[in-house]
């Protein structure tokens, strides 16, 4: 039996060798990304100032662990999409909105938190957000075909045969706008389908302008988030589940979305056989760490704390004191944390993610498999 295994270990294992990543070189020369506060690498920050007072995120510690100083990042650190666009040799996407206006290696349209559905929709609904949310999905391919004919004045035809798009996330600003206005989980269930509607319109328009491979990424688990778990704190211990996390966000918002989304994308890829999509997951391995941190090597019992926040445990968070606020602390070890600031992960967390992106098993097809 032992022998069987090896051998069939070392089969799996002498062809990955031979085809090694390094030194061969990438089909892709250049990164076109779409999203929020998960992908944005510094649009909201130079949209805001002087349209909105400073946000927190424009202050260290935002940046601390990486770069040094404030990017507009919202982590700590790098992102899921700074890791693949070094891992492909690339530079790190510059934002649409920033000093570089260099796109020939890929252009960021990402803003943080831009919805996926669109702001004459939302206005409909009657919510009551602060900060309004901007930038929209739909607002971000205008920008995109507004800038296409220059990102395209060089390569004819085949304009992006060697382009990766990156679409989303997307979702999670819609359905904490309804959470954080005051409707209810099942209230918000309800718009799950339009908003995956939304996501898949948006991948269908990219193909139609010529993508030839995209990666769409899933939702990350929304009532696992600190900032979540204290605004819709319950007494009722049935309302978590095993991970602590919100029991009915998960069901009805989250995995629901993401199971809609994984059946669009089968559609689509069918529809379109000449373009290779990439299902990119940012669930599952959320969840593998809050079941196995030591495995990843991140601290088990801070899987659910903020570890930028105020006002200690179980979360870490509160609204009136955020990460970049003064005063304001981070923990000892923040490559050891999982959540940053009570929305988004730290920089160990999303290299964690992107691994799993680029080398399976959290892509199909892994990011690096379509590379080379
Ligand atoms: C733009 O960037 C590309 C690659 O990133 C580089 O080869 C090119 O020289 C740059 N163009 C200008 C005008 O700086
Ligand atoms: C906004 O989104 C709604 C719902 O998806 C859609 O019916 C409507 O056509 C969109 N409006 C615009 C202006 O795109
Ligand atoms: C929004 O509020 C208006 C005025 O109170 C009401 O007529 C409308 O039905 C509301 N729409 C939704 C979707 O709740
Ligand atoms: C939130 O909803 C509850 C129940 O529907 C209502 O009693 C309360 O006034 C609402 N709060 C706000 C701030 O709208
Ligand atoms: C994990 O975090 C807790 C709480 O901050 C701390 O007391 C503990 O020492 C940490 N564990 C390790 C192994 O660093
Ligand atoms: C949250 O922070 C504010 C401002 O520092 C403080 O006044 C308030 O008591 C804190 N709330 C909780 C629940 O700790």
């Amino acid at each position: 039996m032992r022998t069987l295994h090896t051998a069939i270990l070392v089969l799996f294992i002498l062809p990955c060798l031979g085809t090694g990543y390094s030194g061969s070189q990438s089909r892709f020369t250049s990164i076109v990304s779409f999203g929020d506060s998960y992908a944005d690498t510094g649009n909201l920050v130079r949209w805001a100032d002087p349209v909105l007072p400073p946000l927190p995120f424009s202050n260290l510690p935002y940046g601390q662990t990486f770069f040094g100083h404030p990017t507009g990042r919202i982590s700590d650190g790098r992102l899921v999409l700074d890791f693949i666009a070094d891992a492909l040799g690339l530079p790190f996407v510059p934002p649409y909105l920033g000093n570089e206006k260099n796109f020939t290696a890929g252009v960021n349209f990402a803003v943080a938190g831009a919805p996926a559905l669109n702001l004459t929709y939302l206005q409909g609904q009657n919510l009551t957000l602060s900060p309004p949310i901007r930038h929209s999905l739909d607002d971000q391919l205008v920008w995109f075909q507004e800038l296409k004919p220059s990102l395209c004045s060089r390569q004819g035809a085949n304009c992006f045969g060697s382009t990766l798009f990156v679409m989303g996330e997307f979702g999670g600003n819609d359905y904490l706008s309804f959470l954080l206005s005051n409707r209810t989980v099942e209230q918000t269930g309800a718009y799950v389908p339009i908003i995956v509607d939304s996501i898949s319109r948006g991948v269908e328009i990219l193909i139609q302008r010529g993508a030839k491979y995209i990666v769409v990424a899933d939702i990350f688990p929304v009532g696992c988030l600190p900032g979540v778990l204290t605004v819709l704190a319950s007494t009722d211990k049935a309302d978590y589940d095993r991970h602590g996390c919100i029991a009915g966000v998960e069901r009805l918002l989250s995995r629901y979305h993401n199971s809609l989304l994984r059946r669009r994308i089968k559609v689509l890829q069918s529809k379109y056989p000449h373009t290779t999509i990439i299902s990119a997951e940012y669930y599952r391995p959320f969840i593998a760490f809050l079941h196995e941190p030591a495995h990843f090597g991140l601290n088990r019992s801070t899987t659910l704390f903020s570890c930028c926040g105020a006002g200690g445990p179980p979360y870490n968070y509160n609204s009136s004191s955020a990460c970049g606020q003064p005063g304001v602390m981070v923990c000892a070890h923040p490559s050891e944390a999982l959540q940053w600031d009570g929305f988004h992960l730290t920089d160990a967390a999303q290299k964690l993610i992107a691994d799993g992106w680029l080398h399976g098993p959290y892509a199909d097809p892994p990011i690096l498999h379509v590379a080379h």
